[in-house]
């Protein structure tokens, strides 16, 4: 499949951001632990969340998709399995985070180790460690990792793992959501220190709370969790996709008239929408619920861009204000803090004309009066996305192969573009 792309158009209109894709995919996770349904809302219907979808039934749940709805309906009774194969893992990285739920409920999980992605090797130490800090073991062999608790629970049925104080070296997401969900059927207190701000993690906390977890510390680098014997699972509603308005807004940076991105919640994305601001964009925040950005007469302004965890600038969003700063007049440096591979985009893109050099963890972005359009292919999730905001500012066509890389993280990506004015085809 391919984006094929005729740039120059200027967008206007409304658009509205899907359900979050880094929420969904790990309370669809959680939901394994909860007895009874969990419905879930504002799903987005990508490819990433039927992967998810197939891995839990591949468990033994029971799935009720509503993708005109964008509901999803998990009943995690019929679980008996705690194995996460290695074609799923492979195919989906955040598959790992069943391994925290099957373990809280099995005392034990055997989930393939995920591979590395072009962007970086993605560990999961933290996460063993983590586990093994609440008494479980963990070996690793033929591709796959074995965790088992050994603490037997209190009525001596089954293992269950035991609250422990955990400090990360680093506010791994993965890691504080994999031992936030371990912990929250736990016996006694998890404390992890260090821990993962993000509003997705958050997301996770609160939908856990509403199906009866003790936690508190949400939204802060401590959350302190008091396991309990049972979760029941309940309704909840996903929270809006920061990256995918993010992008939505630098689309607008680039070539809108008048855009609002509606569900765009501008404290959710860090510094991303400040950043925009320094650099000159209009942008203007309605409410924390929507941004409104405006054509200007402005001349943009070079901005010095460093990832980091939140509320810093998102890793996620450096791809796509790359696209952006390669057209402002000058030098601008993006310096990636959080993966150690995450430029595999820019030889695509200076393929279009951008002049942006590598030197190790920075980039250094001079830019250009213009960028040409230009057969490139998507290396990963948030790079391809990058290459569409190109070619949307390119002079004429941009195809754009590999696209089931943007398929996994963006709803209806090409209609939605459409529909604000681009040139944009999605072909087989
Ligand atoms: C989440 O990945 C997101 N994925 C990523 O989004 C995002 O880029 C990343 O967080 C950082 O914000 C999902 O939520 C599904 P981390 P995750 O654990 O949880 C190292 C997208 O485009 N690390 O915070 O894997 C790791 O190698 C995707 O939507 C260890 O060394 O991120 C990386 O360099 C791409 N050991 C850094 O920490 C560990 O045990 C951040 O990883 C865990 C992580």
């Amino acid at each position: 499949m391919k984006y094929i792309i005729k740039g120059g158009n200027r967008l206007s209109g409304k658009v509205r951001v899907s359900g979050a894709k880094n929420s969904a995919l790990k309370i669809m996770a959680a939901s394994i632990m909860s007895k009874g349904r969990t419905l879930l809302k504002n799903v987005p219907i990508i490819d990433d969340v039927l992967t998810m979808a197939e891995v839990l039934e591949l468990l033994g749940a029971r799935i009720n998709l509503d993708r005109t709805g964008n509901c999803i309906e998990i009943n995690p009774d019929n679980i008996k399995s705690f194995e996460a194969p290695y074609e799923l893992v492979r195919k989906m990285r955040a598959s790992i985070l069943v391994a925290g739920p099957l373990l809280s409920r099995f005392g034990e999980v055997k989930v393939a180790i995920p591979g590395g992605c072009n962007i970086g090797s993605r560990q999961i130490d933290m996460h063993l460690k983590g586990f093994e800090q609440m008494g479980a073991d963990s070996i690793t062999e033929h591709g796959y990792v074995y965790i088992k608790a050994k603490n037997p629970d209190s009525k001596g049925q089954k293992k269950r793992l035991k609250g422990s104080a955990i400090n990360l070296d680093f506010p791994s997401r993965g890691a504080t959501e994999n031992i936030l969900m371990a912990a929250s059927l736990a016996s006694g207190t998890t404390i992890i220190h260090n821990a993962a701000k993000e509003p997705e993690t958050s997301d996770l906390a609160r939908y856990l709370i509403k199906c009866g977890a003790d936690i508190s510390g949400v939204d802060s680098d401590c959350l302190v969790i008091n396991g309990v014997d049972e979760l029941k699972g309940c309704e909840y509603e996903i929270m809006p996709d920061s990256i995918e308005a993010g992008t939505f807004i630098v689309a607008a940076a680039l070539c809108g008239k008048k855009v609002e991105v509606q569900d765009a919640i501008w404290d959710n994305m860090g510094i991303f929408c400040n950043k925009l601001a320094d650099a000159g964009v209009n942008i203007t925040n309605i409410d924390n619920e929507s941004v409104i950005v405006r054509k200007t007469r402005a001349l943009f302004k070079n901005v010095h861009i460093s990832t980091l965890p939140f509320p810093g600038f998102p890793t996620d969003l450096q791809p796509i204000i790359s696209v952006f700063l390669s057209l402002v007049p000058g030098v601008s440096v993006i310096t990636e803090n959080v993966f150690e591979n995450r430029f595999m985009y820019v030889d695509e893109l200076n393929r279009m004309g951008t002049n942006i050099k590598i030197d190790g963890h920075h980039a250094v972005i001079t830019g250009v009066p213009k960028l040409s359009g230009a057969p490139v292919s998507a290396t990963d999730l948030r790079a391809g996305a990058a290459l569409v905001l190109a070619g949307l500012v390119a002079e004429g066509i941009t195809e754009i192969s590999d696209i089931h890389h943007i398929m996994r993280g963006y709803e209806n990506f090409d209609k939605k573009l459409r529909e604000l004015g681009a040139d944009i085809i999605k072909t087989d």
